[in-house]
């Protein structure tokens, strides 16, 4: 075993007495291989953003030619052809109505991008006091400060900064039916109630309502059906305020679907995509906006212009990776991948029942096992580990969210290591 360096201070960790001893020495496909000779199914994919798998040929190619010609130039002032073609593409792909595409370089950067975009939007109109935001409880929309106000202020990763954050609105969602069949805990007709109160109330003073469409990730994997999405884009025109979807965790497919927004019928006002849109291969987000949202920075006035620029927004190696990245979920039919390991999922995941589990939920290429106490939880790190699974469960979550590559035996070997967690005592 290799210990880790005592120099790197590791994320969400308590670092004393902390040994990480998994050093990946390389990566293909699905597997993690091990500087000890140890060798792991990837179940979760990096944070879910390796999409394809590790060490993809043409994804590699991408990068090498363009490295060839130059890694990066700064966006102000001059352009590249990757980041053009990305940006096209993405419009192309995008709910119909999204026009315009700003880069950024991490998930939680695109959506502070989103926000700040929001309060910009309502200056540039003349429309003043309109600052806060309202977002779902469970949330979750990255680290940095804007967003880290957007998470839920219960039970959320957060609560050290509290009194630091910006203070939000919050609402609940729909609870206990992400797949139709647990108990419904929050009906969607009782959580747009709580919506519609909360526009009503504090309408005046919100720039945007900002919701995980259909997929509330590390705020606990709650899922909600498209019909609280789609009468949430009604109430906010209702109110005149926009609406952020953050799919930097359900865009390129994992709800089963290119974009979570897509079963609701609606188009969000800005929507955000990370993650996957690199496919694990470089920082990267992009911050979509509609017409009606860019035609409030036109003008004149320097002023209306909008204030802000990452030195490494449209790197051109991320731009190249993600235009090949596209090309690899078109050509290669991962939205049929992905509703083949979502049957899977289901078959393997749906039954389980126990005294700690509190509910299994499956949608998309996206399983999980919610138990009643985290600490029933403790261990099931290195007991995947020890059968040559990589899982890192949280807070009262073990979940996959596996590389749409992932074969049927694989995807089986990962759920009946799940199962066999529970079976152990
Ligand atoms: C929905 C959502 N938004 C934003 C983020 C933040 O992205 P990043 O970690 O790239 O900053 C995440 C990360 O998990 C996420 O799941």
């Amino acid at each position: 075993m290799t210990r880790a360096s005592q120099a790197l201070w590791f994320p969400y960790a308590q670092m004393q007495g902390l040994e990480v001893q998994n050093e990946v020495a390389r990566a293909e496909g699905t597997r993690l291989f091990l500087r000890d000779g140890r060798v792991l199914i990837d179940a979760i994919a990096s944070w879910w953003c390796v999409i394809h798998g590790y060490n993809h040929p043409e994804l590699n190619a991408a990068l090498r030619a363009q490295l060839e010609n130059f890694a990066h130039v700064m966006l102000g002032g001059l352009t590249h052809q990757a980041a053009q073609r990305l940006a096209d593409r993405l419009v192309a792909l995008a709910p119909p109505g999204l026009a315009h595409v700003f880069f950024a370089d991490s998930g939680s950067v695109g959506m502070e991008v989103a926000m700040k975009m929001a309060v910009q939007y309502w200056k540039n109109l003349g429309v003043a006091g309109k600052h806060a935001f309202l977002s779902l409880r469970h949330g979750y929309h990255g680290d940095t400060t804007g967003v880290m106000s957007l998470g839920d202020p219960d039970e959320g990763m957060h609560h050290p900064f509290a009194g630091y954050l910006p203070r939000q609105h919050f609402v609940a969602p729909p609870e206990g039916m992400g797949d139709g069949r647990g108990e419904i805990r929050r009906s969607v007709d009782e959580a747009v109630s709580l919506l519609a109160t909360a526009l009503r109330e504090h309408g005046h003073e919100i720039a945007a309502f900002a919701c995980e469409p259909l997929m509330q990730a590390a705020g606990g994997f709650h899922f909600y059906p498209p019909a609280y999405l789609a009468e949430a884009r009604r109430l906010c025109d209702e109110r005149d305020v926009l609406l952020i979807c953050d799919e930097v965790a359900t865009g390129f497919g994992r709800t089963g679907t290119l974009f979570a927004c897509e079963p609701a019928g609606i188009t969000p006002d800005i929507m955000v995509l990370g993650k996957g849109l690199s496919a694990g291969y470089l920082g990267m987000s992009a911050t979509l906006a509609t017409e009606r949202v860019f035609a409030a920075f036109l003008g004149e006035d320097r002023d209306k212009a909008f204030m802000h620029g990452p030195t490494f927004m449209g790197n051109a190696l991320a731009c190249s990776v993600a235009l090949a990245s596209i090309d690899v979920f078109e050509r290669d039919g991962c939205l049929a991948k992905i509703r083949r390991i979502e049957a899977i999922l289901r078959e393997e995941l749906l039954g389980l029942r126990g005294p700690k589990i509190r509910e299994p939920r499956v949608l998309g290429a996206c399983g999980v096992v919610e138990v009643h106490d985290r600490r029933d939880l403790q261990g099931v790190q290195e007991f995947a580990s020890a059968r040559g699974v990589w899982l890192r469960p949280f807070d009262r979550v073990v979940y996959t969210m596996p590389a749409y590559v992932m074969d049927a035996a694989d995807l089986r070997r990962v759920c009946q290591t799940i199962r066999d967690w529970f079976d152990r005592s």
